[in-house]
């Protein structure tokens, strides 16, 4: 496991929730660009990663190659393209013979296909469990193997486990060589999931799985919360249906604001090159994503869980604090809280991270905090 290679939890952008498997890298180039031309490149999010549904099986080599319908230009010259603009690639396999969208995968073949990636100029690997047992040691070995075959494969390739919690990888992934793991099952474009869907989650449902794993984090080793859905309002695009409805732009901001608190990877899925101010403004909040990418690399601590509110601490590299407030209750309300409650004795400067300005002095804070709104406040010892 190298921790160097991802020393902040990783940001960029993935095709997935967008265009499911009906991807062409001509929208991957008009992503790119559009993530330079909006700033976001400059606020970190660096990686461009392609999902499932790239592949065009095997070539008489056994080589692994791009559809050449979807990747005309193949995926080297792609790799070549984001790497001028400054970004980094990520593509996408899984450890059985095919992936969860039946396009072909790399068990049996990890050495050459980590090579192949290598050759593309591939950055970081996303590697999914789909038609695989569902047992600890078959799955330790099977994303052991690929971990060695991409330490091996001559590039600096980061490795991100997609097991979907279930076999618990805090405990075996980054021993594995994974820097980054997935806790839940995938996200979905909805505040809760009201058991009308099977293994996928909204948005408090992963809050619940994930907050508890903070022990597990820190630089090079992260609990991955799945992407943000941000900015996809229930249109997904030429993905279909994938099932969320959407969500408020102030459920939006609580997703942006605990992910960025639980030190989640931070990956955009919605229409980069369509975005509206809203979420540019939630997207591009640098001082949120400072907090989510603070190089002490602590997962924040859910210290107060009483089924109405949950509040979040995380200690900062320079001595300050991150706090959040999230209101889980369907109406607004006021709170009011003494920070001694979370441990923190003393006075503190609060600054709003959403509202960019200071919200008091003092032990504590009290104010209105909207339905399924989520605080963000970084405190200031004084
Ligand atoms: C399951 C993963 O959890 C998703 O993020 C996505 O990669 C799909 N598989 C692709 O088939």
């Amino acid at each position: 496991q190298q921790k160097d290679l991802a020393p902040t939890p990783p940001m960029g952008w993935m095709t997935w929730n967008f265009f499911a498997d009906n991807i062409h890298e001509k929208d991957i180039r008009e992503m790119a660009d559009a993530m330079v031309a909006l700033g976001m490149v400059e606020a970190g999010y660096n990686y461009i990663f392609i999902d499932d549904g790239w592949q065009g099986g095997r070539d008489n080599r056994n080589n692994m190659i791009p559809d050449p319908a979807k990747f005309p230009s193949g995926i080297k010259a792609l790799a070549d393209y984001v790497h001028s603009k400054g970004m980094k690639l990520g593509i996408y396999s899984d450890a059985a013979p095919l992936t969860c969208a039946g396009y072909t995968a790399s068990l049996g073949f990890e050495e050459q296909d980590a090579k192949t990636f290598a050759s593309w100029g591939i950055d970081y690997l996303k590697y999914d469990y789909c038609h695989a047992p569902k047992d600890s040691a078959t799955a330790v070995a099977r994303y052991t193997k690929m971990g060695e075959a991409l330490r091996k494969s001559g590039r600096e390739i980061v490795y991100g486990v997609c097991e979907w919690g279930q076999l618990k990888p805090w405990h075996w992934a980054a021993e594995a060589g994974g820097q980054l793991w997935r806790t839940t099952y995938d996200v979905r474009d909805k505040w809760k999931n009201l058991g009308d869907q099977e293994n996928a989650e909204g948005i408090i449902d992963i809050l619940d799985i994930n907050a508890d794993l903070h022990a597990y984090a820190g630089p090079g080793r992260w609990n991955d919360a799945d992407m943000l859905v941000v900015g996809l309002y229930g249109k997904p695009g030429p993905s279909g249906d994938m099932g969320g409805v959407g969500m408020t732009d102030t459920e939006y901001q609580s997703q942006m604001s605990l992910w960025s608190i639980m030190a989640s990877p931070l990956i955009a899925t919605n229409d980069v090159r369509n975005m509206n101010e809203a979420t540019r403004r939630i997207l591009l909040n640098k001082e949120v994503i400072a907090v989510n990418q603070d190089p002490l690399g602590k997962q924040a601590e859910r210290k107060i869980n009483d089924g109405t509110w949950n509040v979040f601490v995380k200690a900062l590299e320079n001595g300050d604090y991150a706090v959040a407030i999230l209101n889980r209750a369907d109406k607004t309300q006021n709170y009011s809280i003494d920070w001694s409650a979370l441990g923190l004795g003393g006075r503190y400067e609060v600054r709003d991270l959403w509202e960019h300005k200071t919200a008091g002095k003092g032990k504590g804070w009290k104010g209105r905090v909207q339905s399924h709104e989520t605080k963000l406040f970084r405190l200031r010892k004084i």
